[in-house]
């Protein structure tokens, strides 16, 4: 290993081990989940949010995203709220990484960094 890619490592295992992961991005298709694109929140006290709000019987909008001011209402709960003539339900959350989805399934990015950190705990020895 050389000094580029030990540099790598040190600065990279803070950030898996710190930030929260959060799903992000705008979907239009009721029963769809929440976007697929996922994202680190690295500023401090922030949390995950989704935001849905009907548009039509059909047509069911959600947006997520990293967010700490706009979590500021509303920390680990939903709210609703009347936007509009329509309702508007804002969930924030920093319960776990991408906690703002309905199929939330944490399991395999925990998986994943403990693989990381067993990765990197081989080469301490
Ligand atoms: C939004 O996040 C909350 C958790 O804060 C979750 O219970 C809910 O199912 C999520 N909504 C969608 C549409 O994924
Ligand atoms: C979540 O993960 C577990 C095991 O990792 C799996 O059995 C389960 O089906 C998963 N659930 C969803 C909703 O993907």
């Amino acid at each position: 290993m050389n000094q580029q890619h030990l540099l790598i490592v040190l600065v990279t295992v803070p950030v898996i081990a710190l930030a929260l992961q959060c799903y992000t991005g705008t979907t239009y298709v009721r029963g769809q989940s929440v976007g697929t694109d996922k994202a680190a929140c690295n500023g401090a006290g922030e949390y995950c949010y989704n935001m849905t709000g009907d548009l039509s019987d059909l047509t069911r909008l959600t947006h997520a995203g990293c967010s700490a001011t706009r979590c500021f209402i509303a920390h680990n709960k939903c709210i609703e709220q009347n936007l509009f003539g329509k309702t508007v339900r804002f969930c924030c959350c920093n319960t776990g990484d991408l906690c703002n989805s309905r199929s939330t399934n944490a399991s395999f990015i925990d998986r994943t960094k403990n693989r990381v950190k067993d990765f990197l705990s081989g080469f301490g020895k």
